[in-house]
C-alpha cells in the first residue's frame, strides 16, 4: 500500500476530496449496490461464489446456484455490507482503522489464515468489479456534481476515486498473489508457481493423450506448438 500510493502520488489530501463527494454520493448508494449484484448474478461464475458460508452470516446457505435468489437473506446481508463499504470510504476520515479496512476487504475474499468461512474469490471476478464499482462511482461524480461543483472540484475528486481505488485494488491482490499455502521465501519468482506448473503439466498430459491418438507425426507438430505457446506465456 505504501509503494502504490507513493507511486500514484494518493494520500489523506485525495481522500479528503473523495469526502466532499459524501452527499453526492450516499443518495446513489441504494442503487450502486443493486446494481453490483445483478451484475453479480448475471454471470453463474461470480453468482457461484454466494453458495458458500460466508464470515459473519448465520442464516441458510442456498447451495444450488439455480435456487439462489437475489432477494435471498445471504445476498440482502451481502448488500448491507457492500452499502457499509461504499458509506465508510466516503464518509470516514483518514485513520488506520479506515486503512485496516480496506486491507479486510482484500482479507475477505481470499482463503487466508485469518478468516473463519474458506471462500476464496477468484483475482479476475474482483479486477474486473473494481473496474465496475470505480466507473460507477466516477460516472455519478461526474453527472450528479453538474452545476454544483465547478470544473476543477469535479476533476479532483474525480482523480482522487480513481486512484483510490487502484489502492484497494492493491490490498485485493496482495491477499491473492501471496497465498500462505503456496508461500516458499527461497523459490525463484521468474520460476513457475506449483499452479503454474500444474496447468504446464495438463496441458502436456492432453498432449500426450493426443499422441497416442491421433499419431506421432501430427501430435509432434501440436506439441511442439504448444510448449512453445505456454512457454512464452509464463516467460
Ligand atoms: C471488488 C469489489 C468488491 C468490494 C469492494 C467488496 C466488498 C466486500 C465487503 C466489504 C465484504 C464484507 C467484509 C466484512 O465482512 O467486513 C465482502 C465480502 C464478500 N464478498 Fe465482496 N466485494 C467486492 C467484490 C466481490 C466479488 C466480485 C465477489 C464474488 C464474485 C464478492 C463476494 C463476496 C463474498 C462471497 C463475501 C463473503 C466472504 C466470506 O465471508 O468468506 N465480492 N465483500
Amino acid at each position: 500500500m505504501e509503494y502504490i500510493s507513493s507511486f500514484i502520488e494518493f494520500g489523506e489530501a485525495d481522500h479528503k476530496k473523495m469526502l466532499k463527494s459524501k452527499d453526492l454520493l450516499l443518495p446513489f448508494l441504494d442503487v450502486i449496490t443493486d446494481v453490483v449484484y445483478s451484475r453479480m448474478f448475471a454471470y453463474d461464475v461470480t453468482k457461484v461464489n454466494f453458495t458458500h458460508q460466508q464470515d459473519g452470516y448465520k442464516g441458510q446457505i442456498e447451495r444450488d446456484i439455480n435456487n439462489l435468489k437475489s432477494d435471498d437473506s445471504v445476498i440482502q446481508f451481502r448488500k448491507m455490507m457492500l452499502h457499509k463499504y461504499l458509506r465508510r470510504i466516503v464518509s470516514t476520515e483518514w485513520n488506520i482503522g479506515l486503512i485496516k479496512y480496506l486491507n479486510w476487504t482484500g482479507e475477505i475474499h481470499s482463503n487466508t489464515m485469518l478468516k473463519k468461512s474458506s471462500n476464496d474469490v477468484e483475482y479476475i471476478h474482483l479486477n474486473a468489479m473494481i473496474g465496475f464499482i470505480s466507473t460507477s462511482i466516477l460516472d455519478i461524480v461526474a453527472h450528479a456534481s453538474e452545476g454544483v461543483w465547478d470544473e476543477e472540484m469535479r476533476n479532483e475528486a474525480m482523480v482522487a476515486f480513481s486512484k483510490f481505488f487502484w489502492v484497494q485494488n492493491d490490498f485485493i491482490s496482495k491477499s491473492h498473489t501471496t497465498k500462505y499455502d503456496d508461500y516458499d521465501p527461497a523459490e525463484n519468482s521468474k520460476a513457475l508457481t506449483r499452479l503454474e506448473g500444474e496447468t504446464v503439466n495438463k496441458y502436456l498430459k492432453r498432449d500426450s493423450l493426443a499422441l497416442s491418438i491421433g499419431g506421432a507425426f501430427a501430435s509432434f507438430g501440436i506439441g511442439v506448438f504448444l510448449t512453445t505457446a505456454i512457454i512464452s506465456f509464463f516467460d
